[in-house]
């Protein structure tokens, strides 16, 4: 049911940019992992570590275990490609997201000031080991 995305999937991903206030895409230049119409993961392998841009899932399927599977999806994908790290920046503010994330693994081990725009807000950094 998890899926890597593809070109026909524009549309879809382009919604969730915007809801990230991101400009859209033209062409898939990241990999991009979806269940249909329920949720997305955004990332970039980086030699041997991976950085999560995006992870969304719609209202209505949240808190039902979604966002673990993309992520866990992610972990295999990177685990089989020896990634030994992942990161990724949250808004501060973003309580949910953090609590979220930490459920999974991932620890605060840095903030950056200012680091979003509309609304500028800092960013906290947080890291997974894979294997951990
Ligand atoms: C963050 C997000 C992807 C989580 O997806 P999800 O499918 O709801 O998450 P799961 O069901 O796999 O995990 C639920 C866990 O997240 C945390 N969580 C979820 N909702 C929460 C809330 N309202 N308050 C605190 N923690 C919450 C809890 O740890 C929860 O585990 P628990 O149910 O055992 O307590 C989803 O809420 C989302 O799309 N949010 C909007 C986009 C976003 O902010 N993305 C992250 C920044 S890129």
């Amino acid at each position: 049911m998890i899926r890597e995305a593809n070109i026909n999937d524009l549309d879809y991903i382009n919604q969730i940019l915007e809801y990230f206030k991101q400009p859209p895409l033209k062409e898939i230049n990241n990999k991009i992992l979806l269940i249909n119409n329920i949720g997305m993961i955004f990332y970039q392998y980086l030699y041997d570590a991976a950085e999560l841009y995006y992870i969304y899932v719609e209202k209505d399927f949240r808190n039902q275990k979604y966002g673990g599977k993309l992520l866990d999806a992610m972990f295999s994908d990177c685990q089989s490609k020896n990634i030994r790290t992942i990161f990724l920046e949250v808004r501060k503010s973003n309580l949910k997201a953090i609590k979220f994330y930490e459920k999974y693994g991932f620890k605060v081990i840095n903030s950056r000031n200012n680091y979003y725009h509309n609304p500028v807000e800092d960013a906290f950094i947080l890291e997974k080991k894979l294997g951990d």
